[in-house]
This record gives C-alpha cells, structure tokens and sequence, in this order.
C-alpha cells in the first residue's frame, strides 16, 4: 500500500518517512495498521492528542453533533456550538484561573494564530521588531518561520525571514536576562525595541528546554518595564501537557497573549485560538479572516475536551505519570551511558544524545518503531528523543513503552 504515497504524495512528507507503516485504526495510546500491527503512541500526534484517540467521552459529544445535522463550518458567524464551547471556556478554564482574555478563533493551525499574535502586537505597538528566542519553534508560514530557528526549516523559505531578533533561551551558558536587558537598553546595541517577546515556556521542538519559573517572571517584569507585549506560544505546551492546563501557570505570570492549537479541539480537528488581553483587541473586522475558522466539530470536542481535562483532574494525573517517566529514565535509561541526560516537565520528557552522537536519537526512533513505539526527535542537532504519551495512557501502557525505549536506546548504544 505505500506505493500511492510513494507515487503521489510530495516530498515533502516527513513523519511517515520515520514509521513506514498504513495506519488505520487508533484506541488512547495505542495505534494499529492494516496489517494489524500494533504501535505504542510517544507523539501524541505531535502533541494534538492529549486527550488520547478516540476518547470516549469526547467523541460521543462529537458523534452527537454530527447525528443531528447541525452546522459543520460556519467561517465566524455565531454559532450555538461556538457559543457553548466560548461559556465552558471561560466559566472552566478562564475564571477560575483569574485571566480575562478575549478569544479570538484563528485559521485552524498553530502556526496562523501565531501570525494573528504578531500581527495583533505590531498593530497594538506600532513596532516592526519581535523577540524570540534561540531553539523556537513557532511554525512554518513566513512570519512565523522567520520566529523560529532552526535552520533546515528557515532555509526552505527562499526570501529574507525578517522582522525578528533573537536571543538566548533560559539554560544556556550565558547569562540570557542580563544579555536580554542589555539588547534592550544600550542605544547602540543595534535592536530596535519590539513589540512584542514570544516564547515558549518549554521549547518542545527545540530540544525539550524547560524554562525556570524564575526565568519566565523576569521576562514578564522585563516586558512591563520597557511596554513590550509578552506572548507564550502555547501550543504544544498547553491543554495539560506540563500539569496544568496553561504551562505559564507554573510561573504564576499573566500574559498578554496566549497562543493555543494542537490538543484544544480535544478530538484531532483542526483548531487554534489567539486568547487576547482585552485592551488589545483592536484589529478592524475581517483583518485577520479565514474560511476554516468556524469548523463547528472542533467547538464540540473542545469544550468535551476541557470538561473532560477538569471531570478526571487531568493536571495531577500529568504530574503523577511524570514521575513514573522520570523515575523509570533516571534507573533504567541513564545508567545505560552516563552521557545520556534528562530533561522535561509533566509528560513532555527528553533524553539527549547529543553528548554522545546525536545521530543515535534517530537510530532510537527506528529501532523503538520496529519494536512497536512511535516516538520523535527533537533539538540541537535532533538529538533529543521526545516522550510525549497522550496524557490519558493507562499506566501499563505507559510502562511498556518506556520498556521499548530503554530496550531501543542499549540497542543503538550496541548493548
Ligand atoms: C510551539 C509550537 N508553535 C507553533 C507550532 C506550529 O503549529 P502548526 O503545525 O499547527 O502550524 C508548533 C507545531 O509543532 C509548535 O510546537
């Protein structure tokens, strides 16, 4: 069956390349193919099934929409499916968290609502510039490719990827809040003040770097002081996947705009959100249009979504399962070489090749699919192996594929 894609499909295509299998059937954390095979799931479809395949809980809400001929697109006019998932939104996630934000509903990818963001805070600050930070990830359309870092992405671009400075992540050897004051308040440092900071609180594609809370308040006080909007790219970060439903909330910070797609639409439809400080919501009617802004099943299954992350207390579960991962790569995957290191937060978990061969990260990959696991690289080099379940695996399952990881890893590692 792979000889249609190997006829027809672009190039392009990536992640079939790393799990040549014809995928068919999926049931929480697992997979199946037409062969019947079965696949442990450590991607999470990049992180836009949190909520597990096929949730039974959210796909009877999005079965029973679909039963009763109601609106399926609906581009931005006021829908009963938008105006529900709007009220559980805010009565679940919002208020309870003290933010007030407005919600705008963007293109229906990561990548479009991080375009609305920079556009929205160019508009709001009348500043051309944005600061991001080395090892972002922020999508794949030119203004936020020219946002993003690294270089076999940017080089696909073929025009000036303009308009953005960086500077150095938190965890770096240097010291990134003083450089980051420094470019900000020495007239000749060459950078023109922006308008906005965004960042992920973890750069997920970037290696799995875990900003320090401390960190990610200075950036807060640095953007109040200078009148810089701080925008937290929380696409694959959110909706539960560091335990809690925003990652910023670690950090207890506010701000000014939030970015969120992937798992919010709780059953795999497309689906992405600008959330907006009010006093910034100041983009004329139509300015930032797209005909897929209203797919009316995303609304359903994410509001199924949230009552379903606050119904099973997802968060704690998130924190509870990352210290199975944790325990299980610190005694069964570190002692394998001692150059292999660890890092993540809730069930978004790496462990780094780099200082031995980056390249074993990959041999990881197919050595873990052959063994029935799906999982991904990410960083420097692509060095990092990513362990990234949906939130919803159930603890055996969970066990059994940090088996085939460590089993994967002594294989690449020629043990
Ligand atoms: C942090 C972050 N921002 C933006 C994006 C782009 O989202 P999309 O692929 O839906 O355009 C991604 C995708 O992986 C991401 O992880």
């Amino acid at each position: 069956m792979f000889e249609i894609f190997e006829k027809k499909e672009s190039q392009v295509r990536s992640y079939c390349r790393k799990y040549p299998a014809v995928f068919d059937r999926a049931l929480n954390a697992e997979l199946f193919d037409t062969e019947g095979n079965r696949y442990i799931d450590f991607l999470a479809t990049a992180g836009s099934m949190n909520y597990g395949h096929n949730n039974p809980e959210i796909k009877k809400a999005v079965l029973d929409y679909l039963s009763e001929d109601r609106l399926i697109n609906g581009l931005d006019i006021y829908t009963s499916a938008k105006a529900e998932f709007f009220e559980a939104y805010d009565e679940l996630i919002l208020k309870p968290r003290g933010l007030d934000y407005k919600i705008m509903c963007c293109g229906p990818t990561g990548t479009n609502a991080n375009e609305a963001a920079f556009k929205l805070a160019r508009k709001n600050k009348k500043r051309n510039n944005i600061l991001a930070f080395a090892g972002a990830f922020h999508g794949m359309t030119l203004g936020a490719l020219a946002a993003t870092t690294d270089q076999t992405s940017r080089e696909g671009a073929f025009i000036p990827l303009t308009n953005v400075r960086f500077a150095p992540y938190d965890g770096v050897a240097i010291d990134s809040i003083a450089y980051l004051e420094w470019m900000l308040d020495d007239d000749h440092s060459g950078i023109d003040r922006p308008a906005a900071i965004i960042l992920e609180t973890t750069q997920a594609e970037g290696g799995i770097n875990v900003a320090s809370d401390k960190w990610l308040r200075e950036i807060r006080r640095i953007c109040d002081e200078r009148d810089i909007l701080m925008i937290v790219d929380d696409i694959q970060t959110g909706n539960g996947r560091t335990g809690y439903f925003f990652s910023f909330e670690r950090a207890g910070i506010v701000p000014d705009m939030v970015v969120v797609s992937k798992s919010i639409s709780g059953y795999g439809a497309p689906m992405a959100l600008l959330l907006i400080k009010p006093e910034l919501d100041i983009f004329r009617p139509a300015e930032h249009n797209g005909t897929f802004r209203g797919y009316q099943p995303a609304f359903v299954g994410a509001k199924a979504g949230i009552e379903y992350f606050c119904k099973h207390n997802l968060g704690e579960e998130v924190k509870r399962k990352e210290k199975i991962v944790k325990d299980f790569i610190e005694k069964e995957i570190l002692p394998l070489d001692e150059r292999l290191t660890t890092r993540g937060i809730g069930l978004l978990q790496g462990i780094d090749f780099n200082a031995i061969d980056p390249a074993l990260a990959k041999v990881t990959i197919h050595n873990a699919f052959d063994h029935g696991l799906i999982c991904e690289s990410a960083g420097r080099h692509d060095g990092v192996l990513k362990i990234m379940p949906p939130l919803t695996i159930e603890d055996e399952i969970l066990m059994e594929g940090l088996g085939i990881v460590r089993n994967a890893i002594k294989e690449s590692l020629g043990k």
